[in-house]
């Protein structure tokens, strides 16, 4: 029987931040209150098939086609903790080989929903991203990774991953957020007047937060954590990625704090 979230976060033993996370999000995609859980519609599907198509990494900005391979056809792709019927069934009708990997079992069921929809193939996979061994070594030619690792307590596991399953030459895209944002905590979120310091980075819920807070500030969403950029872009370096490119985004939610500063960053990294 799955757990409520009282029971989740109040329980004595310490919370699984994955198996939360996993109800968490299959409750986004049921009440459908978040953009990165609805579907794309025909007519984007139908304008991919015919070449013209665009797919965000951070926020609303289109990834620069520069940072993409020239021809997807026939490339396999990996769009990484990326479930939500967006990203993927794009790529799959733009001519990748999709494999769709996320801890949502509802998330992965919106990819599935398009493709069935539109007569793509997107293959499902549900896991943690810390663990791809369900995935074949050198096996893909492009990862696909939105803003998703702030729901994901570590991330030196997911860059050795990342390396693993790339064929030689393969490119990881992967946006995360700024993690100075996570100084103010969640507060800045709800229309603050004013922005105060409250969390040394790295910032997590379940270790900055009371248990009262987290019912009040974090209620059934998702937990999050901060990361550093070291985890982020020396974790990378660290398992053997050559990063080319690097962008920013605006944070769009309502954030005070994201008023000051770019929300989300974004790079292009390639497997030597
Ligand atoms: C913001 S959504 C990303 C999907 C969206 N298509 C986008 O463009 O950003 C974050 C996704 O990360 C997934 N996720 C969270 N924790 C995860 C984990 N540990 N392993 C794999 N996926 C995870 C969630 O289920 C959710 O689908």
């Amino acid at each position: 029987m799955a757990r409520t979230r009282k029971e989740t976060l109040n329980a004595a033993k310490p919370v699984d931040p994955v198996a939360h996370n996993r109800e968490a999000w299959d409750r986004q995609v049921a009440r459908g209150d978040n953009e990165w859980t609805l579907p794309v519609g025909a007519g984007v599907i139908a304008r991919a098939r015919k070449g013209d198509w665009s797919i965000v990494l951070i926020g609303h900005k289109p990834v620069p086609r520069n940072w993409l391979p020239k021809k997807l056809k026939g490339l396999d792709v990996l769009c990484l903790a990326s479930g939500g019927g967006q990203q993927g069934p794009v790529l799959a009708a733009a001519g990748a080989n999709v494999t769709a990997f996320d801890n949502s079992p509802s998330q992965l069921a919106q990819d599935r929903l398009v493709a069935e929809r539109e007569g793509l193939h997107i293959e499902t996979v549900l896991g943690d991203m810390r663990d791809l061994g369900a995935l074949k070594a050198r096996s893909f030619d492009l990862i696909f990774h939105p803003v998703s690792n702030v729901y994901c307590p570590d991330l030196a596991p997911v860059w050795r991953e990342c390396f693993r399953v790339l064929r030689k030459g393969g490119v990881l895209l992967a946006g995360f957020m700024n993690p100075d944002l996570f100084i103010f905590g969640r507060e800045a979120e709800d229309g603050d007047a004013t922005l105060v310091v409250r969390h040394a980075l790295p910032y997590a819920d379940l270790t900055h937060l009371s248990k009262t807070q987290l019912k009040a500030l974090v209620g059934d969403q998702p937990l999050e954590y901060s990361h550093l950029l070291s985890e982020q872009i020396g974790g990378q370096l660290e398992a053997g990625f050559v990063i080319t490119a690097f962008d920013e985004a605006e944070y769009h939610a309502e954030s005070l704090a994201a008023k000051y500063m770019p929300g989300y960053f974004a790079t292009r990294a390639v497997k030597p």
